[in-house]
């Protein structure tokens, strides 16, 4: 069985060569990401294992059915990089749907810890000998209302942080639990809340979630985080905000135009998206590439998971739990649920 790894990182080796060695199974790791112009290096290959910032695009897709590659296996949870739809019928498609969604809500409450008590700001003078307090009043979480849009694994895990330091915790879901969360419509969690974190996927009916118009629903001074998708956020609507004096502070673990930038070491370049640059010129934003996942109990799943989708799918001929297909979620449609592969 040899699989190809693309966008690979040295963080990514050890776990997964670990879990390679255990099963006989061949990795080669290669630090391009999957594209048009890449995709041929999949050649001779039974499987490639690619990351979020991967193009998994119909052009990429057929290419690879072409080459023979068997099946993509995201490392990831997130799929919005992948055209499963035009998959459906040529190439499985396997993802890990949860590696520790304790490292991304725990970043999430990190990041609002770091903006509001100005830990960043604090950080840097403290090494300068600079011991003054001036410009680094915070606030009180305890009693604030934080609105939580997604409240599926991580979201919930979130949620139960924000509860642990006394927070009011108000939630929007497409499809809300049957429990005790306090669900409000998207309106009421913009105009209520103190706090915003996304915790929803990336899709055609959330992208730019957070617009123009959502904006001006909001608080004055609302705090925004994004640990989820970077399109779940209009970015140049949020610099407006920023500017305007609306959005109090904003931290971003992701950004829309991340997959040139994110993952990768540009210091000594010049970076070329001025939306970007302009946000972290602004004191009251945070930006953290990509990296909430990025603990070593997440890595491990990680690479765990991955090698028993590929297992499953090349040797146990079963149908794997973590094969996506467009039609995943519709009982009359997909054989998933009925046991067997998605096609
Ligand atoms: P999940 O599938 O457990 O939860 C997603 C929740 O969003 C579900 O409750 C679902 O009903 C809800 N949802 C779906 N459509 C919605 C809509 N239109 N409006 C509001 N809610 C909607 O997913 P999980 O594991 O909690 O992950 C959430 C997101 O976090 C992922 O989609 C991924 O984009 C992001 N993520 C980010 C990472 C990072 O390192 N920054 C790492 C892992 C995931």
């Amino acid at each position: 069985m040899r699989i190809l790894f693309f966008d690979t990182k040295p963080y990514d080796v050890p776990s997964f060569e670990a879990y390679g060695k255990k099963h006989d199974m061949e990795f080669k790791f290669l630090e391009t990401k999957l594209n048009e112009d890449t995709a041929e290096l999949a050649k001779g290959y039974d499987a490639v294992c690619v990351f979020v910032n991967d193009t998994v695009n119909a052009q990429v897709i057929d290419k690879l059915y072409e080459y023979g590659v068997k099946l993509i296996a995201l490392r990831s949870a997130g799929y919005n990089n992948v055209d499963v739809q035009h998959a459906f019928g040529k190439i499985h498609v396997v993802h890990v749907p949860a590696y520790s969604p304790y490292s991304v809500a725990e970043h999430a409450m990190a990041l609002l810890l770091t903006s509001i008590r100005r830990i960043h700001k604090a950080y840097n003078r403290t090494r300068e000998f600079n011991f003054s307090l001036s410009g680094l009043t915070g606030f009180d979480l305890h009693g604030k209302t934080v609105g939580v849009v997604g409240t599926g694994k991580i979201g919930s895990i979130f949620m139960n942080i924000c509860r642990g330091f006394g927070m009011n915790v108000i939630a929007y879901d497409r499809f809300p639990k049957a429990d005790d969360t306090k669900y409000v419509t998207l309106d009421e969690l913009f105009e209520q809340s103190d706090i915003i974190s996304l915790h929803c996927p990336l899709t055609e009916e959330t992208k730019h979630l957070i617009d123009k118009q959502a904006i001006e629903k909001m608080k004055k001074g609302v705090v925004i985080l994004n640990t989820s998708r970077g399109a779940l956020i209009d970015a140049e609507a949020l610099l407006q905000g920023i500017k305007e004096r609306k959005i109090g502070a904003a931290c971003l673990d992701v950004y829309e135009e991340e997959a040139d930038i994110f993952f990768e070491d540009l210091s000594g370049h010049i970076l070329s998206d001025d939306v970007l640059s302009r946000l972290m010129s602004m004191p009251n934003v945070i930006v953290t590439s990509h990296q909430a996942f990025l603990t070593e109990e997440a890595l491990n799943n990680i690479a765990e998971t991955t090698v028993n989708n590929i297992l499953s799918y090349f040797e146990n001929d079963g149908i794997c739990d973590n094969e996506l297909c467009y039609r995943c979620g519709n009982i009359e449609r997909c054989k998933k649920d009925r046991k067997e592969r998605c096609f």
